[in-house]
């Protein structure tokens, strides 16, 4: 046998692992509007940058019939490739072959991408598409999937991690991307659960529909399992490179720094009057983050779930930063349990990739209700205060109106290691509203007062002439500078600088116990 009998050997054996499932199971992927594994991976990475590891893989069940069906590849692509130049890790899992469902070889497979993740410092992506558990492999499958979720556990924080659901994902398909940063669903063909409608239904006898139950609109709005919804999977795959471009590939390493033809000192007089004057009227806190950041170009992050709080990236002079904001628009921009639980997690991923965070607040407290307190706005509010409180990367934060109670505190106030606190002139920072306030304090005086609603609002103007103002707080050196809503930028970008070689830590220890 010559070297082309042993060329044409291994040709045939790459063949047979790209054909996947066949191209009958091909075409009803393609049908069903989605890419193969393969496909996806071609428009995720840098192209033809991709290298396949362990294409020749094949599963080692013998029972129920397996012996005689294998796939080289076993039904999930490995490798390592490029994008916009910088090294990533991707597994794709093929739904052609079995379901996309793991075996323990397959495991193996990505187990080993992510090792190597670790051991390099690059991110991690996983494009899921799956029914978990390869049924005729049993418990081996159960420990394939255990020792994924091991490695995300240890791989969160070190290397960023982000999952696309890509097509019904079920059982252990959910929660290793459900220990990941982000992840990503694909409306109409993606769907996340433990377990699905027909078994709900004998359960608990509910009828439900895959979609109701975990598509891509009721995990990004309901669950908040997912933080970005996509129409199909280009949109999908762009989306990945675009949010890995604010990202360091490595929690050593600073997010990469993208320079900008916007001026650092650009100011901008519509700043002046995007916060209405009026306390009570509500407005769009994106608004006034888009005049800030580079370009106008800001990144949103859990868009469509607890639109009370907005979270994302943008770049202030080229470099990335992870911006938390009140939106008064929503709510009046209360925190309740699902903002509060939002927030915390993208500042923790913020502060564990070395990127700074800035806060925009206009808060007007936590929002009142038994729904709340019964649902443990206690332990979830906490999660915020905990999460800022341990960030040790550069914080900055601007109040752009209101900042009251608890919230105060919460939204990076100085007295929790915020480095720059920044307050608009018409900024109120008090322990509570004066109507609120009013009502307690003179609580007698008003039911024996002879005009009471008169003498209310001659008490309110007093209190809001005394409290409802930046100045006790800036008198305090509780806030930095008061500062005219138009230099925002210019402020941000300057303190950006001066904290550029901030070191801060927090005290030795095993790990802190979040209010989980
Ligand atoms: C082996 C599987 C499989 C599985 C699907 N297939 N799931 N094979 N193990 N888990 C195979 C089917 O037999 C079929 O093979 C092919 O994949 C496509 O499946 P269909 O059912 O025809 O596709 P569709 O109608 O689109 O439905 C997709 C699905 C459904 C919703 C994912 O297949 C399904 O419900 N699968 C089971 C999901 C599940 O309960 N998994 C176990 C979870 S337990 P052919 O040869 O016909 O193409 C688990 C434990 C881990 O994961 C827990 C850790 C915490």
């Amino acid at each position: 046998m010559d070297i082309s009998e042993k060329l044409k050997e291994l040709q045939e054996l790459h063949r047979r692992a790209e054909e996947g499932g066949g191209p009958e199971r091909c075409k009803r992927q393609h049908d069903a509007s989605k890419l193969t594994a393969r496909e996806r991976v071609h428009f995720l990475v840098d192209e033809g940058s991709f290298e396949e590891l362990d294409k020749f893989v094949e599963h080692r069940c013998v029972d129920l019939g397996m012996a005689n069906q294998r796939v080289p590849g076993d039904g999930v692509v490995t490798g390592y490739g490029r994008i916009d130049g910088r090294l990533v890790y991707v597994f794709a899992q093929d739904f052609t072959v079995f379901g996309g469902s793991l075996s323990e070889a397959y495991a193996e497979k990505i187990c080993k991408i992510m090792d190597l993740a670790m051991k390099v410092g690059a991110p991690i992506i996983g494009l899921n598409d799956s029914g978990g558990a390869r049924i005729q492999e049993g418990v081996v499958s159960l420990a394939g999937y255990a020792d994924i979720f091991l490695r995300n556990t240890l791989a969160s924080g070190v290397v960023p991690q982000i999952s696309a659901i890509m097509g019904p994902c079920a059982g252990g398909a959910v929660y290793s991307p459900a220990i990941t940063d982000f992840i990503l669903m694909v409306k109409d063909t993606s769907y996340m659960f433990v377990t699905g409608p027909d078994v709900i239904r004998t359960v608990t006898h509910e009828e439900v529909t895959m979609n109701e139950l975990g598509g891509a609109v009721t995990h990004n709005s309901t669950s908040g399992v997912a933080h970005f919804a996509v129409a199909d999977d280009r949109e999908c795959l762009a989306t990945i490179r675009e949010l890995l471009s604010f990202l360091p590939s490595n929690n050593m390493e600073d997010p990469p720094v993208r320079p900008t033809a916007d001026p650092p000192d650009r100011e901008d007089e519509k700043l002046n009057t995007i916060v209405p004057m009026d306390p009570n009227q509500p407005y769009d806190m994106k608004e006034v983050i888009k005049v800030v950041v580079d370009k106008h170009h800001f990144f949103e992050v859990h868009k469509h779930f607890a639109r009370n709080i907005v979270v994302g990236f943008g770049r202030l002079d080229g470099h990335t930063v992870g911006i938390v904001a009140n939106q008064p628009a929503v709510l009046a921009g209360t925190l309740d349990i699902a903002a509060s639980v939002k927030g915390a997690r993208f500042v923790r991923f913020c502060d564990a990739f070395n990127i700074p965070i800035i806060t925009f607040e206009d808060v007007p407290g936590f929002l009142p209700g038994t729904a709340q307190e019964f649902g443990g706005i206690i332990k979830h509010g906490a999660k915020l205060l905990y999460a800022y409180a341990e960030a040790t990367v550069p914080k900055i934060t601007v109040i752009t109106r209101k900042s009251y109670g608890g919230a105060y505190c919460v939204m990076a106030s100085k007295h929790i290691r915020t480095d720059l606190n920044f307050a608009y002139p018409a900024a109120e920072i008090a322990v509570m509203g004066p109507e609120g306030a009013v009502n307690i304090l003179y609580r007698n005086e008003l039911k024996s007062a002879p005009d009471a609603e008169k003498f209310r609002a001659q008490k309110v103007e007093e209190f809001r002439a005394k409290f409802a103002s930046p100045y006790i707080a800036a008198q305090r050196g509780y806030i930095d500078e008061v500062i005219e809503p138009r230099m925002t930028r210019k402020k941000l970008i300057a303190g950006l600088r001066m904290l550029d070689n901030k070191r801060d830590s927090n005290p030795a220890r095993k790990h802190g116990n979040i209010p989980l």
